[in-house]
């Protein structure tokens, strides 16, 4: 089947049927916008298990995405949409990129969580972006805007509830939304330790891809126990 898209972690390929699209979970992992490059064999069923697993729990607590089914350990089944190319970040307490842009402590609270955009272009290395940048660049409209804001804080609330139930405390994650063909906006891409940073309630280890940027750990080892205390949890 024809491959759509291929990014630093998925590929995307067409299916016989037109609103269904097919990704492949690699098994690649990457930092710093593709600086930091290492094959890992076994992350791809890592990661396809975990946000397969996430997408799940997201539907039996009233979120819907853009997950249908997973088909093979390293595959899933997806509606088709369109990717919006913003990347919406979700932040419950001060952590990475923001501590260093606004001089925060590390782990500072944010009250009410904080939502910020970010624009999707390798090139130009993600620049944050203002609601008045997003409508400026035609990704979506003020309404839009509004919606992308009320789902990012709603998926908040119950991937944190998810986390509690594991003794993780979530610090901040990223999603990304697409458009359906008839235009409605629904979650999309991955929630996975790759794109969330998670830390032990306790011992305030990390259970997500710092553990790569930071050089602190092994990521298999770290992404196993974090997709076994989600199955701890069903
Ligand atoms: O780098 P920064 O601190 O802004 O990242 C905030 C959150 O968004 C982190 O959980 C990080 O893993 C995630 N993120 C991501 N993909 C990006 C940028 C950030 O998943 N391209």
């Amino acid at each position: 089947m024809m491959l759509l898209y291929e990014g630093k972690a998925k590929r995307v390929f067409r299916t016989e049927a037109e609103d269904v699209y097919r990704i492949e979970y690699k098994d690649e992992v990457t930092a710093g916008n593709g600086e930091k490059h290492d094959f890992l064999t076994g992350k791809g069923r890592l990661n396809n298990l975990i946000s397969s697993d996430i997408f799940q729990y997201m539907a039996t607590h009233g979120i819907d995405s853009h997950f249908i089914e997973r088909i093979s350990e390293t595959e899933q089944l997806v509606r088709s949409v369109e990717i919006i190319p913003i990347e919406v970040v979700v932040r419950n307490f001060a952590s990475g990129s923001i501590v260093k842009r606004l001089g925060l402590e590390p782990y500072q609270p944010m009250t009410p969580p904080l939502v910020e955009f970010y624009y999707k272009q390798d090139a130009l290395n993600d620049p944050i972006l203002t609601d008045a940048h997003v409508e400026m660049l035609g990704l979506a409209t003020a309404e839009e805007i509004d919606a992308l804001k009320t789902a990012a804080l709603k998926i908040n609330a119950v991937l944190r509830e998810m986390m509690e139930k594991m003794e993780l405390s979530l610090i901040d994650f990223k999603i990304e939304f697409g458009r359906d063909k008839g235009g409605t906006i629904v979650l999309a891409d991955e929630i996975s330790p790759d794109t969330c940073r998670i830390v032990d309630m306790k011992t305030k280890e990390n259970f997500d891809k710092d553990v790569y940027r930071n050089n602190t750990g092994s990521l298999l080892d770290t992404y196993n126990e974090f997709y076994n205390k989600m199955e701890a949890i069903k």
